[in-house]
């Protein structure tokens, strides 16, 4: 019990130091083989019985959809009310969101949280986190339940970073079963490359303000 403690403190302070000194960070590992598989047997189970929606781009006015620009579907999680299959994911997110906040004073208040499944060939094109209205959104989160995926499957998450001569350059990361990407909602550009297998994830913003439609988050997170 303690080791599984001091290993989770671990985790969440190498995510913060990778945040704080690259604008993102990886940890694999975050959910076991038999967590993702169960999350993953949920997330389909719901896209077979036609449980998502075709994914839009901003809110209210400035809502549309727009297959050029992503193709994934989604439907949004209830985190007060969590798939059961989803509740080790909920709650290894509520003790990280605790610990986030006690060292880097993010004030995180609020969660929003969605199943992803990206068809073959859909992708989501270069983009921002944060509408233009609000900057709610600090930390964008991602979650992958992609068993044996390769570079050939495609659908890599391409992180962009300017560089101080005007340049830039940019990281690929593969969308491999139980890796957590977490960055910087507000500064990090990104896309998801074109996706050759149906590819499946969790993903979320960690908020400073509570949505509207959203009660608080229970205690003091
Ligand atoms: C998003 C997004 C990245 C990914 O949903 O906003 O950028 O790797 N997702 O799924
Ligand atoms: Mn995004």
């Amino acid at each position: 019990m303690e080791s599984l403690v001091q290993s989770n403190e671990q985790l969440f302070e190498a995510l913060i130091t990778g945040i704080l000194t690259e604008g993102y960070a990886i940890a694999d590992g975050f959910l076991s083989p038999p967590e993702v598989q169960r999350i993953l047997d949920a997330s389909a189970a719901s896209y077979e019985q036609g449980g998502f929606n075709i994914a839009g781009i901003g809110k209210k006015q400035h809502y549309q959809l727009n297959q050029e620009i992503r193709g994934d579907h989604i439907q949004w999680l209830d985190h007060h009310n969590p798939p059961p299959a989803c509740l080790p994911f909920f709650d290894r997110l509520g003790e990280m969101i605790q610990y986030f906040n006690r060292s880097l004073y993010l004030g995180i208040r609020d969660m929003e949280l969605h199943f992803a499944v990206y068809p073959v060939g859909a992708f989501y094109k270069r983009h921002l986190d944060v509408f233009q209205h609000t900057r709610a959104r600090k930390i964008s989160i991602i979650c992958y339940l992609n068993f044996d995926w390769v570079p050939e499957d495609g659908g890599q998450l391409r992180l962009y970073f300017p560089q101080e001569d005007g340049t830039e350059q940019h990281t690929d990361i593969l969308p491999l079963a139980g890796r957590l990407v977490c960055f910087n909602s507000q500064s990090l550009e990104h896309e998801v490359l074109p996706a050759r297998r149906r590819r499946y994830s969790i993903t979320g913003w960690l908020r400073d303000e509570l949505s509207f439609f959203d009660p608080p988050l229970p205690g003091n997170i």
